[in-house]
């Protein structure tokens, strides 16, 4: 088992330990955002706005960070996002973030693009003691699609959460040998164009999905399905109409769409319109404790992590893992304390304005 490193007091410890590991590259890859990285730095921007009020004096005793979500208990409401190729970081991959999240009571969503086999990154989910979520990707096709989906079914995946953000993915990284998406079929051949025809329209985006691809693939699944990648209150009134249960707002990270908004600065309008009927889950920025208290504060009912899961697989595998997850669930409950929270509901409750609050 890989050692931790020392002195570490915050995720944001591991990253710069997870830079002098990695490859230039791989390094490059994970923290790239796209264009000129405005959507990334608005991620970060958001999360640095507004003050957090201290209600001293307030009896915290047996508080907790628990919920419900999906028919499972977790622990905490701070979950793995997907992110591809894991073994790019560390050779125990999907598999050790799997363990890592479901042993610190939580989840990972397993990506498409995993570089293990899901009923393995599966049995290590179990192991920790959760089933582990689906993130789907559309694979060109209905046929194609189905078949990952049903495999991850009898895998026992029991949450799918459709990714419709990055329909049109620029290769970013050469992989290296023997690292690659094993669960996928090759995607169908992008169909001969015309001259007078467009490779984005007719070609790429020919293979992405559409809300009748929704549509039908709700009727395919008995399970949660979620969209993750939704910023506009307009498509996720969309979602919920065609059954979806859930939803994601994110910018993937600030990696697609530049000039997209702080998934944080989307989430109010988004909870506003269909926030009483499904839970909504945020991602895109959360780097410490602090900013799960302020996404759960704006109506998000949990939150995914990305990068900082990773800094910590690639320094210690999945002690590194578990450890970030322990470290954002302890400056969460400390956050919660020191704002008079016993519970996750409270955050809502003791300022119904969440605005007055964060002001
Ligand atoms: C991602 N993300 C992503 N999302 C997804 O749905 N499927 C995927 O395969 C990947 N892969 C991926 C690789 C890398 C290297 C990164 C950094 C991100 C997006 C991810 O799930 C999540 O939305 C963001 O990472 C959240 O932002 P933070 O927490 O990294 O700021």
């Amino acid at each position: 088992m890989t050692p931790l490193p020392p002195n570490i007091q915050t995720p944001a410890d591991y990253a710069p330990l997870a830079q002098e590991r990695l490859d230039r590259a791989i390094w490059r890859y994970l923290q790239a955002g796209s264009g000129a990285e405005l959507t990334l730095e608005a991620n970060r921007h958001a999360f640095s706005q507004g003050t957090l009020w201290p209600r001293p004096l307030a009896q915290v005793h047996g508080g907790h960070t628990r919920l419900r979500l999906y028919g499972q208990t977790l622990a905490h409401p701070i979950l793995a996002a997907p992110i591809a190729y894991q073994r790019l970081f560390h050779p125990e991959g999907e598999a050790a973030t799997a363990l890592a999240a479901a042993a610190q009571g939580s989840v990972s969503l397993v990506s498409s693009l995993a570089s293990q086999p899901l009923e393995t990154i599966a049995q290590a989910s179990r192991q920790g003691g959760q089933a582990p979520w689906l993130q789907l990707y559309w694979q060109g096709d209905r046929a194609r699609t189905l078949r990952l989906l049903e495999r991850a079914e009898r895998a026992g995946y029991c949450v799918i959460v459709l990714t419709v953000d990055a329909p049109v993915k620029q290769a970013t990284l050469d992989l290296p040998p023997g690292i690659h998406a094993v669960n996928l079929e090759p995607l169908p051949p992008v169909q001969r164009l015309r001259e007078d025809q467009s490779q984005v329209f007719d070609g790429w985006m020919a293979q992405a999905p559409t809300w009748e691809d929704l549509a039908w693939l709700r009727t395919q699944t008995r399970q949660p399905l979620l969209l993750k990648g939704i910023l506009h209150p307009d498509d996720a009134e969309q979602a919920l109409r065609l059954g979806c249960d859930g939803l994601v707002v994110s910018n993937h990270g600030g990696r697609v769409l530049d000039g997209a908004p702080a998934s944080l600065t989307a989430l109010p309008a988004i909870v506003q319109r269909v926030g009483q009927q499904i839970p909504i889950i945020l991602d895109s920025g959360i780097r410490t404790g602090r900013d799960v208290y302020r996404a759960l504060a704006q109506g998000a009912t949990a939150v995914l992590v990305g990068r900082p899961i990773i800094w910590g697989l690639t320094c210690g595998g999945a002690l590194g893992v578990a450890h970030v997850l322990r470290l954002l669930r302890d400056e969460l409950e400390l956050t919660l304390a020191l704002t008079g929270c016993t519970t996750l509901l409270d955050i809502a409750k003791i300022c119904p304005s969440t605005q007055e609050q964060l002001q």
